[in-house]
Parts: structure tokens; C-alpha cells; sequence
């Protein structure tokens, strides 16, 4: 009998791809998923815990989710309630006393294990089923070898956690110390996509460059190589990873930007402050110097790379001297996308127990500044596309009818008008306009399209 499974996911790409997982282990269950939660024998919430309030959202979520629970019993029917995650792992004891109608909590670590908690949690016990563990070896053994992809691009995670310690992150928490999966693991599951029609490949990992996972010679295997040997493999025409450290960023990570044509000229590298008095309290372990010559030999090894960043306005004691040294940061980098969030304090992080907390109202004064600027930027480089023509991978189908929406090398939106039937190619278009979000062109391969 097949069953409805609803999942919502909350935060990173890692939950996106734990989220798809969560349905693979399910699938033999009779488990499918669906795109709302009225009708769902399942429920998941996948949550995140990196800024802001997450937990509050999530208790506010469990409760229309709870409503819901209750109209299905009224009719006989029932609802599992899960919730995965980091916040299932860093306040699972929490979510059971204050939400006791949830029948799953669990980890990032755990989810291999669901169909054996849903078992226990439907066998009507009562008692809340609670998985915090930090297996991460035995969960990616145990993931089915049946990885789904919802489009020409796929999610691949190559590496878990984090030892970085950055004094205003969670991550080192709940997402456990740092594991690398073997490079052989990592090339299977990539022939397993490209094999479903993939063909653009994003590795993930809260800390992707500090990849090191055996090689399948027993030997040590950086993200550089795994690079170079992923592009080796047929069908796989495009490469991107995310996030990296600046430390990480080892040479022969620069030049695989240099001499694998197949790894797209974007590069996610957060540096989070401009000031090196903040950088150092916040734990980073580098300053602006060290910044500004890891993205000199980036570009010269790869002079069309496109930045992208996070920035953190207010953490404690950030002056506004500090600040004005994050803007003088992004206006000599030049950024072709970024986020920048408001410093939140993280429960059980060493920043959040610093004096000098920065009062709110700075703290958006600032927010705005950096935005203004990041976005001034981010109009700027996609006005600078117009004219060009770049390969496009066509992935889905637009908001207007004919229209496709793909990504450019740079990662950005593209819109562009062309046949369904498309969807899944890398195809050239010449770029007509450029806005804050996305830019829009023409195929330019159209006409000999229409004339064959
Ligand atoms: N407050 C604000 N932003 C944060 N981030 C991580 N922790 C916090 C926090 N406590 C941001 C960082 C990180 C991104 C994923 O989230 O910029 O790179
Ligand atoms: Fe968090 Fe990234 Fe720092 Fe690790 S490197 S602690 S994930 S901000």
C-alpha cells in the first residue's frame, strides 16, 4: 500500500539532499512523497539551527502540523510526525517535552536508521523515538543505493561536519566533527546520477574543502583530486562545491579552477568580516591579507571566477570602525552573489556568552549598508552578462508558459524561451538583460533548431 510521505525542508543544501535521502530509505516502505501535508501519513520537518529563533519556528510548524494530525485521527486515519535535523539534535529532549504528539526525533546522522524508528514509533507505545547519534560512517554504508534527482542537477555530499569551531557557529555541534566519504563511495553514487540523466554535480559539505577521504588505493584523497576524477567520469559536464573555508583552500584546489574545465567558474567562499580584530575573535584563524591573496590566486588561475560570500554584521564587539572594514572587504572583492545575516546568538556557542553584544538597531542599520552594496554589486555583474553568450543548463521549466529556467557558469538564473524537451541540455545563450536576481537571454542555438 503506498502511503504519503510530506517532508519540509528548512536551511542549507545538505538538508536538501538529507531530505531526498529520508525518501530513498522510506521508498520500500511504500513511502512517496508529496507536496503538502494535509494527506500524509508522514510528516518530517527537516530543520535547521543556524540562525534565529529556529526552534520557535519549528514549534509553531509542529503545531498546525499537530492540527492536522488531529483531523486524520478524527477520521481514523494517522499521522507519523518526525523531526529531523539540527534541531532535533541539538534540542531532541526539548521537541519531546514540549511537543509530545511528535513520534520521531533524530539527527543528521540517524536517518538511515528511520524505517526501524517508524516501526518502533508505530508500534503504538506511546513513547517519542529519539535518535541523536553521531554515526556518520554507518549511515552513508546504509543509505540505499537507489539515489533519486529531480533534475538535470543533482546534490552529492562528500563531506559531513565541521572541526572549525567559528565561535558564533552550531555546526560543529550538530552536525559532529568532520568525515569525508571514500572517494569511491563518492564516484558511485555520481555514476549512479549521470546514469539518471544528471549532469551537473554539486558536492556538498558544511567544510567541502576540507575534504579528505580515502582514495580507492588506500591513499589520501583531497577535494582537488576528487574533482579531477569525478570530471573523468562520462557525462558529467559540470562541477560545483560548497562551502568552503579559506584555509582549505589548498593549491591543488586552485588549479584544478585552472585545468578542469568541467568545475564552473563560481566559488562560494565565505570570509563572514572585513576586520581582522573581529576575524580573529570570531575564530576564523585568518585575517583580510590572507583573504585577498587566496582570491589573487584564484583568479589568476581562473580570471572569470565569480565570488559568492556570507557575512556576519554584529557579531559582539563589532564597532562600527569593524564594520566599515566589511565594506571596504566586499567593495575590493567584488562579489557576484552573497548573503549577510544579523549575528544570532546560538545557544551553547563561545560568542553567544561574549559581552559587547551590538544592539539590534545597529545591527540592521548595518545589515542594510551591506546589503545595499552586495546588491548594487550583484545588479552590476549580471549587467555586465548582457550581450555574452554562455552555456546554459536548462533545468526546469519557467513561471511564463515557454519559458525554461536554467543556470549560467556563474550560477545564475537564466530565463530564456525554448521547448520543454530542452530541459536536461547545456545550451548557448546570448544574454539580453541583466537584473538584481536573475538575467534573461535568447537561445542562440534556436534557429538551427527550428530549421532542422
Ligand atoms: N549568526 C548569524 N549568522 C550565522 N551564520 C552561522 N552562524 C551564525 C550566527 N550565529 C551564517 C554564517 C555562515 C552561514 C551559513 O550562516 O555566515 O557562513
Ligand atoms: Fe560553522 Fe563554517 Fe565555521 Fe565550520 S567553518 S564552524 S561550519 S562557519
Amino acid at each position: 500500500m503506498t502511503k504519503n510521505l510530506f517532508i519540509k525542508t528548512y536551511g542549507c543544501q545538505m538538508n536538501v539532499y538529507d531530505s531526498d535521502r529520508m525518501a530513498d530509505v522510506l521508498a520500500p516502505l511504500g513511502y512517496r512523497t508529496v507536496t503538502t501535508p494535509d494527506d500524509a501519513d508522514m510528516v518530517i520537518l527537516n530543520t535547521c539551527h543556524i540562525r534565529e529563533k529556529a526552534a520557535e519556528k519549528v514549534f509553531s510548524e509542529l503545531g498546525r502540523v499537530r492540527q492536522m494530525q488531529a483531523k486524520r485521527r478524527a477520521s481514523g486515519a494517522e499521522m507519523v510526525i518526525g523531526v529531523a535535523g539540527c534541531v532535533a539534535q541539538a534540542e531532541g529532549e526539548e521537541i519531546i517535552r514540549r511537543a509530545p504528539y511528535v513520534d520521531i526525533v533524530f539527527g543528521p546522522q540517524s536517518y538511515h536508521r528511520l524505517p526501524e524508528m517508524v516501526a518502533r514509533a508505530t508500534r503504538a507505545s506511546g513513547e517519542a523515538v529519539l535518535e541523536t547519534d553521531f554515526e556518520v560512517v554507518e549511515k552513508f554504508d546504509q543509505l540505499p543505493h537507489t539515489a533519486t534527482s529531480n533534475g538535470p542537477a543533482a546534490f552529492l555530499t562528500v563531506q559531513e561536519g565541521c572541526d572549525k569551531f567559528c565561535a558564533f557557529c552550531v555546526v560543529p555541534y550538530t552536525r559532529g566533527a568532520e568525515f569525508s566519504r571514500p572517494a569511491a563511495d563518492v564516484l558511485a553514487e555520481a555514476q549512479r546520477l549521470t546514469g539518471a540523466g544528471v549532469v551537473e554535480l554539486s558536492l556538498l559539505g558544511q567544510n567541502v574543502n576540507a575534504y579528505h577521504g580515502e582514495g580507492p588505493d588506500g591513499s589520501d584523497w583531497t577535494l582537488g583530486r576528487l574533482i579531477r576524477a569525478l570530471a573523468d567520469l562520462p557525462g558529467v559536464a559540470r562541477i560545483r562545491y560548497t562551502t568552503s573555508h579559506p584555509l582549505e583552500m589548498t593549491s591543488d584546489l586552485i588549479a584544478a579552477h585552472r585545468d578542469v574545465p568541467q568545475l564552473m567558474p563560481y566559488l562560494h567562499l565565505p570570509v563572514q568580516a572585513g576586520s581582522d580584530r573581529i576575524l580573529q575573535a570570531m575564530n576564523r584563524r585568518h585575517d583580510r591579507d590572507t583573504y585577498f591573496r587566496i582570491i589573487d590566486r584564484l583568479r589568476e588561475a581562473r580570471p572569470d571566477l565569480a565570488l559568492s560570500g556570507d557575512f556576519i554584521v554584529g557579531f559582539p564587539g563589532e564597532s562600527e570602525k569593524d564594520f566599515e572594514q566589511t565594506m571596504d572587504l566586499v567593495r575590493r572583492v567584488g562579489y557576484a552573489q552573497a548573503y549577510s545575516f544579523k549575528y544570532s546568538p546560538r545557544p551553547g556557542t563561545p560568542a553567544s556568552a561574549l559581552s559587547l553584544q551590538v544592539d539590534e538597531d545597529a545591527k540592521s542599520e548595518r545589515l542594510q549598508r551591506l546589503q545595499a552594496l552586495l546588491n548594487e554589486q550583484q545588479l552590476a555583474f549580471n549587467q555586465a552578462s548582457v550581450g555574452t553568450t554562455m552555456d546554459v543548463l536548462l533545468e526546469r521549466r519557467g513561471r511564463h508558459e515557454g519559458q525554461l529556467v536554467g543556470r549560467s557558469p556563474y550560477m545564475q538564473a537564466v530565463h530564456v524561451d525554448a521547448p520543454d524537451h530542452r530541459i536536461g541540455q547545456i545550451a548557448p545563450v546570448t544574454i539580453r538583460a541583466g537584473k538584481a536576481n536573475s538575467i534573461s537571454g535568447t537561445m542562440s542555438d534556436r534557429f538551427d533548431e527550428d530549421a532542422a
